[in-house]
């Protein structure tokens, strides 16, 4: 009980992350029988969108939300005077699993040489790969042992989360509302706007 209280912030984002889990377990067919066989779940004829449509979508927006929550967490940190390093790091966590389920269901559905045949993919493709040294990196081992180069290497988020939303421009979907969220974030950080907040919050 004592560890729930301790980490009520790491055990939410934990169930938050998990629990759509469920939607795509139901959208998959896994057949043991002739050893591990995993099929998509026909949806019906009336169904607009199709079971592997679906599949993108979910596990896209939800790396993308999950994405925009962790480059949200300094502003919020900045405006309400709080840190909360591990539920970061568990929202990073996040992020990182929803996006190699995206990029697992489109190797398996489309084959890994179709990444490059279109610059949206190729800048998916990127900001997956720079998840890795960012998921390895998310501890404070790692923080103490690279110093001043730990933000250096964490500001490849940066880069992560506007190539991911060039991606989603780029295909046409919904971009704008996390452009905005991450935009009004960065205005936060500016030294000049966040020692205002600082300033404002401890009078
Ligand atoms: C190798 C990397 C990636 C590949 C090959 C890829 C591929 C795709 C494909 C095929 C779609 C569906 C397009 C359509 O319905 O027309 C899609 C949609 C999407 N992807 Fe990716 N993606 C990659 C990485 C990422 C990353 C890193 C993110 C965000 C963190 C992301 C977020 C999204 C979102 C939000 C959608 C739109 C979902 C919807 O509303 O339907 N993708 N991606």
């Amino acid at each position: 009980m004592s560890f729930i209280k301790r980490n009520y912030g790491w055990v939410i984002v934990s169930i938050l992350a998990i629990a759509p889990l469920y939607i795509i377990v139901n959208m998959l067919h896994i057949d043991f029988s002739k050893g591990l066989i995993i099929t998509l779940v026909k949806g019906s004829e009336s169904d607009s969108a199709t079971t592997l449509e679906m599949l993108y979508h979910i596990t896209g927006e939800f790396a993308i939300r999950w994405m925009t929550a962790v480059l949200t967490c300094t502003p919020f940190f900045i405006i309400f005077g709080i840190t909360n390093l591990y539920v970061r790091q568990a929202m990073g966590i996040a992020t990182t699993v929803w996006s190699f389920l995206h990029f697992i269901f489109f190797i398996w559905a489309e084959g890994f040489l179709e990444t490059f045949t279109q610059v949206n993919y190729v800048a998916g493709l990127i900001a997956v790969l720079l998840l890795i040294p960012l998921l390895y990196t998310s501890n404070r081992k790692s923080m103490k042992r690279l110093k001043s180069k730990w933000k250096k290497l964490q500001s490849l988020s940066y880069v992560a989360i506007f190539l991911s939303i060039l991606h989603v421009a780029i295909l046409d979907k919904t971009w704008l509302v996390y452009a905005i969220i991450v935009g009004t974030g960065f205005l936060i950080r500016v030294p000049f706007v966040k020692t205002k907040i600082i300033r404002l919050r401890s009078t």
